[in-house]
Formats: C-alpha cells, sequence, structure tokens
C-alpha cells in the first residue's frame, strides 16, 4: 500500500477540531491527543477506516484496538450485558485513563477486536479529545499513533516522526499530561491487562476484589496467548532503535549500579545516553547525553516524560542508553513506569 498523502496538522482550536471530526466521519485517519498518549483515530463502525489504521501503523490484525467514546452513554452503541462493575469503573474513572473490556454488539467490526468478542471501551478526559468525540458524535478507534512497537506519541511531532504521509491529519493539542497509556482491565476475566495511568489499587478498591497483573496469572501469558489478549504485553514494544539496558532494583543499589555500567560503557569508547532521575543527573561522566525525567519520589513526572526523552535519546546517534527503575516499582503509577522501561529493554540487569 502506498502512503503518499498529505497530513494536515490542525490547531487544536474550534476550526481545527471541527476539520477533525468532519474527516473521521468521513472515514480518514486523525491522530488527536488524550490526556495519555496521542491516539490514531479511525471510525469505528467503518471498517474500511479501521482497516486503514492497520495499514498507516504497520500494525499486525491480530492487534485489537480500543475504542473511544465521547461519554457513558454510548456504551450501549459498542457494548452488551453492562455489568455493575462497569458502572461502578464508568463511574468513577471515566473520564479518564481506564480502559475496560466487554463483551461487544454485533455494531462493532470484527477487524476492530482482531475477531475476539469483547470490546475495549474508554472515555478520554482531555478537552480536545472530548471535543472531537461529540462532534464526530461516532466511537473512534484509536491506538496510540506511533508505528508498530514505537515508543508511544505525546507530542503532535511524535506523531509525525512516525506518520507523517501515512494519515490525512494530526490535531495538535501540545503535549499530552500523562505520558503513559490507560490503565487496560478485563472485566469479563477480572485481569490487569495492561498498568497505566490508574493505579490498580484504585481500582481493586473500587471493585472489593483483587485484579491479578499479567506476573500473578494462573497460566503464564506466552506470547501468543499475550499477542491474543494485549499485543501490549508482548516481552518488547515501545522500544527505540538505539539497544536500552535496564538496571533494576531499589533506589540506591540500582543507583550505584547505574553509575558503574554507564562509567564502564563510556571508558570502552561507547557513546553513552542515560534516561536520568534528577537526583542522579549530576553524577555521570563527560559526554554522557543525559535526559532528565522525574525523581524516585514524583512518578507523575517520570511518566508525563519518559516517551519523549527514550525519542530524544533515540536521536542522538548513541551507542547505548541506559536507565534505572524510576520508581516504586509495585505500587500507583510506578508500576507503568516499571512495565514500559521493560518492554524497550533489549537487556536487564540487577535485582528485580
Ligand atoms: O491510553 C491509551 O490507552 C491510548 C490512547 C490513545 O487511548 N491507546 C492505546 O492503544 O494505548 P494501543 O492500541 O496502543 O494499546 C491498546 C491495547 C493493545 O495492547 C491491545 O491489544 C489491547 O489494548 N486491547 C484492545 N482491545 C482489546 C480486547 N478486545 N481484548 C484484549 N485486549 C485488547
Ligand atoms: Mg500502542
Amino acid at each position: 500500500m502506498e502512503h503518499t498523502r498529505v497530513t494536515l496538522v490542525l490547531a487544536a482550536d474550534q476550526a481545527g477540531v471541527s476539520e477533525a471530526a468532519r474527516l473521521l466521519r468521513a472515514g480518514r485517519l486523525v491522530a488527536f491527543p488524550t490526556e495519555t498518549v496521542y491516539g490514531l483515530g479511525a471510525h469505528a463502525l467503518n471498517p474500511a477506516a479501521v482497516a486503514g489504521i492497520f495499514a498507516a501503523k504497520g500494525r499486525p490484525a491480530n492487534d485489537p484496538l480500543i475504542v473511544h467514546l465521547a461519554d457513558a452513554d454510548m456504551l450501549k452503541v459498542v457494548a452488551r450485558e453492562l455489568s455493575p462493575q462497569v458502572a461502578l469503573l464508568a463511574e468513577r474513572f471515566w473520564p479518564g485513563p481506564l480502559t475496560l473490556i466487554v463483551p461487544k454488539t454485533s455494531a462493532v467490526p470484527a477487524s476492530v477486536t482482531a475477531g475476539l468478542d469483547n470490546v475495549a471501551v474508554r472515555v478520554p478526559a482531555h478537552p480536545v479529545a472530548r471535543a472531537l468525540l461529540r462532534q464526530a458524535g461516532v466511537p473512534v478507534a484509536a491506538p496510540s499513533a506511533n508505528l508498530f512497537s514505537r515508543p508511544s506519541p505525546t507530542r503532535a511531532e511524535h506523531v509525525l516522526e512516525d506518520l507523517q504521509g501515512r494519515i490525512d491529519a494530526v490535531l495538535d493539542g501540545g503535549a499530552t499530561s500523562i505520558g503513559l497509556e490507560s490503565t487496560i482491565v478485563d472485566l469479563v476475566g477480572f485481569r490487569l491487562l495492561r498498568p497505566g495511568g490508574v493505579p490498580l489499587e484504585e481500582i481493586e478498591a473500587v471493585l472489593g476484589r483483587p485484579l491479578a497483573p499479567p506476573e500473578e496469572w494462573s497460566q503464564p501469558p506466552t506470547n501468543r496467548l499475550a499477542q491474543q489478549l494485549a499485543p501490549g504485553l508482548l516481552p518488547t514494544h515501545y522500544a527505540p532503535r538505539t539497544p536500552f539496558v535496564l538496571v533494576l532494583g531499589e533506589s540506591r543499589d540500582s543507583r550505584a549500579r547505574l553509575l558503574a555500567e554507564v562509567t564502564a560503557a563510556t571508558a570502552a569508547g561507547q557513546r553513552v545516553g542515560v534516561l536520568a532521575l534528577q537526583e542522579d543527573a549530576a553524577e555521570f561522566p563527560a559526554g554522557t547525553v543525559v535526559e532528565v525525567v522525574g525523581t524516585w519520589e514524583d512518578p507523575a513526572a517520570s511518566a508525563s516524560r519518559i516517551f519523549d526523552a527514550l525519542r530524544s535519546l533515540d536521536r542522538c546517534g548513541l551507542d547505548v542508553m541506559y536507565a534505572r527503575t524510576l520508581a516504586p516499582p509495585a505500587s500507583g503509577l510506578g508500576r507503568a513506569l516499571a512495565d514500559r522501561l521493560r518492554r524497550a529493554a533489549v537487556r536487564q540487569i540487577g535485582d528485580p
């Protein structure tokens, strides 16, 4: 398939949003900001438009898409057998960074769900996304607006870096606030499919029951199962092109190990980049390219910067890049940060 169209960059004002809504209704591909990352949208009930998403991203057809809705009232168009748990979670977390897997209606084309009987749905909170969805008046299927397996886009520039000439338009709403994708909860199997913008603990508190994270599933996700359930679970995803090494461990140990690794690589003549916590930034040898994210105590700052920082380092022509665990990995946003770092890494060292 050829990708030779001109990609319009639309301002996120009234005129831009109505043009974007018109394009979506007409079956075209439009990237737009959400509070998590930019999505690549298409009319979810139009199979030709949905096919365009897979072609533009180079995404395998067995990787299902999240359907975005203007509000929870639109659920009935795409979802059936709505359980009390859906209502509870929607009430508490929508609009916001939570995606729910629920049984689908026949209105949803099989290509959206990769043939599964369940559909992923979410009501985003970003004002531009909300205005766009309201004006489009249709459910909008939207994966992250990156080429398949590249880091997710948190700025319109990232979308253009990957998809210029392959999509019809991007609505430029500036940098996204959360910077990591939504949390995905399977309400059919009561499992966490992907940690994300809403902490797992908060969801479990509302449901009054635990949700097994992937590492605790009784059947460990083999690649094939993971691919069917949520390809975001594949071991490598979000990957930069430069080899990326992750140093695991709690704060003090991982800091010393990271410094030792960077020092050794630099001494061996390699050009080294680091995705660094603010408290570590001054420690690296001269010549190290340092992208500061947040602090150990402030995972939200690291979350909002992580994909932008990975992409920036990736453009520097480095031989290798490093990071250490950025926040307590077992709770809150730290869980999602740890997950994305692991998936971006070609190698992990240190104690888990
Ligand atoms: O924050 C987000 O969720 C962003 C913004 C744009 O909303 N979207 C996003 O979409 O991250 P994507 O396609 O990059 O990741 C969605 C994940 C995929 O791993 C996909 O396999 C999983 O959701 N998924 C979608 N539909 C599913 C379904 N019916 N059953 C299980 N997993 C599903
Ligand atoms: Mg994605």
